[in-house]
């Protein structure tokens, strides 16, 4: 009998525990304004605009122009021809660090404003496709995204962060900008 009693104990001691330690560790989800404030925070801190900025220059170098925040390159930018000499053993950003170009040819930071000619008209299943498996657009089967994006890197963010930097992105000013395509490197080369 006490061995029966003293089981019955045990197990409500350890089930009870347990429930206890499940209310407790389950976090709440972000509401929509909390989402939008960490991914305020993840952009701002990881850089993202480093490459999808375009950029104005000041007396010390290069500053966010913040009516193309998060805009992508713009076409036309770069107007010099590229040094082949310099390629065979270098990679070359423009001023803004939005056009690229390396052994893969000429790439140029997407447009990732809430715009529609950006993410403005993305589902967040296009995002996370798009940051966790490099589809171009989000969509599968489309191309891989070339470098320098280092979605090699953000596959590794929390489903939670890459929400939070998906409602950020979607909050943004609207910039208008239709990045153009990459250039195949046959084309640079010869
Ligand atoms: C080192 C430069 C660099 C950084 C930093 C960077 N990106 Fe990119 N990103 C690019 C380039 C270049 C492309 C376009 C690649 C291509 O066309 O294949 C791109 C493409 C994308 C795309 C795909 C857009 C499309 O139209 O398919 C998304 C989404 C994206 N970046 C989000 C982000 C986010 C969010 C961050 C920060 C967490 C970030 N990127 C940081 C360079 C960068």
């Amino acid at each position: 009998m006490k061995t029966l009693i003293l089981l019955i104990t045990t197990f409500t001691l350890f089930f009870g525990c347990n429930t206890e330690n499940k209310k407790e560790s389950a976090t709440k989800p972000l509401s929509q304004p909390e989402l939008v404030e960490r991914g305020n925070y993840l952009v701002n801190t990881i850089g993202c605009a480093d490459c999808h900025s375009p950029k104005t220059f000041g007396p010390s170098g290069p500053m966010i122009d913040p009516n193309t925040h998060l805009g992508g390159h713009i076409d036309g930018d770069v107007t010099e021809r590229v040094n082949n000499e310099a390629l065979q053993n270098w990679v070359l950003f423009n001023m803004s660090n939005t056009a690229t170009v390396g052994p893969w040819g000429i790439s140029y930071a997407a447009n990732i404003s809430s715009d529609a000619t950006g993410i403005g008209n993305w589902t967040e299943k296009q995002f996370f496709s798009a940051m966790r498996e490099g589809w171009f657009k989000g969509l599968a089967d489309s191309r891989k995204l070339l470098p320098p994006m280092p979605w090699e890197n953000y596959k590794n963010l929390t489903d939670e962060d890459l929400r939070a930097i998906f409602a950020y992105l979607k909050s943004t000013k609207p910039v208008s900008n239709i990045v153009p395509p990459p250039v195949n490197p046959d084309s640079l080369w010869r």
